[in-house]
């Protein structure tokens, strides 16, 4: 049985990455693609997620989501990171597909009741379609099996403050909302993914194995390559949204500590993920450690055979 699966997405080239590998792999059944603001503007969002299904002929619902966050206003765009359209240098067309005519938020309200307890979310982007998805129905932790997510530094420095990871600083007010919500969360954050992380032979190598989408991958990963070399001086680019999907396929590769969390929502900390012993809240399961070359190689195996699925794809269409 495939596991189901909604990833809420920012693409984005590491999201790009993730929902290739999502796409490939054969114990995954991905139900939709809804789409949030962060790396780029949501209606970039949304032609990007229609791009990368069209791309690997995967047959999914994309909806669109919230444009800005519930509370604060809108951080500009990820563009050093992710470049002006959300795939580095590499220039986009327009899909040839639309998104679904529901919003983001009632679309993973109505999966998720339609296929009650089979569906994991997977938000690897600011939480503001969860927290609304919450808002519209909150008995909705009822009908989701479990929620993981990417963002938050619990333990770790932050990325885009000393304090905070992307995700969550876009958003905080969303973050903190589904932590304080009675469901099974887990977190892969950067506690771990800042461990993970992929050069340009392993991209080189994933272009032979799989030229279409494999080669797709490789060219996204330069213009991130070259912005992780801007701070870590070295040629390489971390795996965040990617890990996420790892941690959904083989779990088993990382340690996880628990602990209920809230999120500092102004001053200076903003976006800050804080563990909270005392709190009444449900216990996240944080993600401290893992088997970081076996990650790596979990990606890049099923990355490897990306266009052999597609092709699977095509022709089981052509047979129908
Ligand atoms: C997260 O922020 C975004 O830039 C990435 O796509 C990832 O989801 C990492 O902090
Ligand atoms: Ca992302």
């Amino acid at each position: 049985m495939q596991q189901k699966l909604i990833i809420d997405t920012d693409p984005g080239i590491d999201d790009a990455m993730a929902i290739h590998y999502a796409f490939a792999h054969p114990g995954l059944e991905v139900l939709g693609l809804t789409t949030i603001f962060g790396n780029v503007f949501v209606p970039q969002a949304t032609r990007n997620a229609l791009l990368l299904s069209e791309q690997a002929y995967y047959c999914v619902d994309v909806a669109e989501g919230a444009a800005q966050p519930l509370v604060q206003s809108l951080n500009p765009p990820s563009h050093h990171v992710h470049g002006a359209e959300g795939f580095g240098d590499v220039s986009v067309k327009q899909p040839y597909g639309m998104q679904v005519e529901i919003s983001a938020a009632d679309y993973i309200v109505k999966k998720c009741r339609q296929h009650s307890g089979e569906v994991i979310l997977c938000p690897v982007g600011p939480l503001t379609n969860i927290a609304a998805a919450l808002k519209a129905d909150p008995d909705l932790i009822n009908h989701v099996q479990k929620v993981v997510i990417m963002g938050g530094a619990v333990w770790s420095p932050g990325n885009v403050s000393a304090y905070a990871e992307a995700n969550i600083w876009n958003d905080p007010h969303a973050a903190d909302k589904v932590f304080a919500a009675d469901w099974d969360i887990d977190l892969i954050g950067l506690d771990v993914t800042q461990k993970i992380s992929c050069d340009d032979a392993d991209f080189a190598h994933l272009r032979k194995a799989a030229p279409d989408i494999g080669g797709f991958l490789h060219e996204i990963s330069a213009f991130y390559i070259k912005y992780y070399y801007s701070i870590f001086q070295k040629h390489v680019c971390l795996m965040h949204d990617p890990s996420a999907l790892v941690a959904i396929t083989d779990e088993l590769l990382f340690g996880f500590k628990e602990t209920p969390l809230s999120v500092v929502c102004e001053g200076e900390a903003v976006g800050q993920t804080m563990p909270d012993e005392r709190s009444s809240r449900r216990p996240v399961r944080v993600a401290v450690s893992a088997d970081v070359q076996k990650v790596k190689s979990c990606f890049l195996d099923i990355c490897a055979t990306a266009d052999k699925m597609k092709r699977n794809r095509m022709a089981s269409h052509a047979g129908s």
